[in-house]
C-alpha cells in the first residue's frame, strides 16, 4: 500500500491508499463531524454533515469526507464559509425531524443553527441508518430496516426477529442519535406482547 501526502486545513498529513479523507483526518487529529458513519460499518454516506471542500488537479468542489477516497496533492479544507453553511442548513434541516437530539443541538451551537428555521415535522428518526447497519453488517440479524421510500421513509422492527433477538442485545441503542430507536423498540415489543395476550384470550 503506497503512502500518500495530502494537505488537511493547511497540515501537511500522511495517509495509506483507499483511505477516506475522514479517516486521514481523524488520525492526524482533525475533528470532522459525522452523524451516519460508524468505523466498524460499511460508508454509507447519507448524512453529509462530514462535508469538506477538496481542491484537486485545479478543481474545487465539495465531497462526503467519509466516502471520499485520499488522493495525492489534495487540498481539504474542513471548515470554510461554503462548508459551514451546508452543516448549518443540514443541521437546522435534521434538528426540525430531531428536536431533542443532543448531537444536534451540540452541533446547531457550533454552526450557529437556528432550530425554528424550518417547520417542525417530528418523525426523530434522522434515518441516519447506523441501527439498521449495525443489526445487518455486525449482528446479521436484520431484525431492524428501512421501510417505505422517499419522505415515507421510516425505520421498523421486524417484531418476530426482533422478539426473539433484541432483548438480550440492543446494542444499537446507543448509536442512535435521537432517543426514536429504543422508542420504536418498546412500542414494537408492547405491540408483540399485546397481540400475544389477546391471541392467548
Ligand atoms: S432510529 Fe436512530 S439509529 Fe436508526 S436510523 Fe433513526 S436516527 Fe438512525
Ligand atoms: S458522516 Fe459522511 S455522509 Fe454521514
Amino acid at each position: 500500500m503506497s503512502e500518500i501526502r495530502l494537505h488537511i486545513d493547511g497540515a501537511e498529513v500522511t495517509a495509506q491508499e483507499g483511505m477516506t479523507v475522514l479517516r486521514a483526518a481523524k488520525e492526524a487529529g482533525i475533528r470532522i463531524p459525522t452523524l451516519c458513519h460508524h468505523e466498524m460499518l460499511e460508508p454509507y454516506g447519507g448524512c453529509r454533515i462530514c462535508t469538506v471542500e477538496i481542491e484537486s488537479r485545479g478543481r474545487t468542489s465539495l465531497v462526503a469526507a467519509c466516502l471520499y477516497p485520499v488522493e495525492q496533492g489534495l487540498l481539504v479544507r474542513t471548515r470554510s464559509e461554503k462548508v459551514d453553511k451546508i452543516r448549518k442548513v443540514l443541521v437546522e434541516f435534521l434538528l426540525s425531524h430531531a428536536p431533542d437530539s443532543p448531537i444536534l443541538d451540540e452541533l446547531a451551537r457550533e454552526y450557529g443553527a437556528d432550530p425554528s428555521r424550518f417547520r417542525r415535522e417530528s418523525s426523530f428518526c434522522l434515518l441516519c441508518g447506523l441501527c439498521v447497519r449495525y443489526c445487518a453488517e455486525i449482528k446479521k440479524k436484520n431484525a431492524v430496516g428501512f421501510v417505505e421510500n422517499g419522505g415515507k421513509r421510516i425505520i421498523s422492527f421486524v417484531p418476530e426477529i426482533a422478539i426473539k433477538e433484541c432483548w438480550n442485545c440492543k446494542e444499537c441503542f446507543p448509536l442512535c442519535p435521537t432517543s426514536y430507536l429504543q422508542a420504536a423498540y418498546f412500542l414494537t415489543e408492547g405491540l408483540s406482547l399485546s397481540t400475544d395476550a389477546v391471541w392467548k384470550e
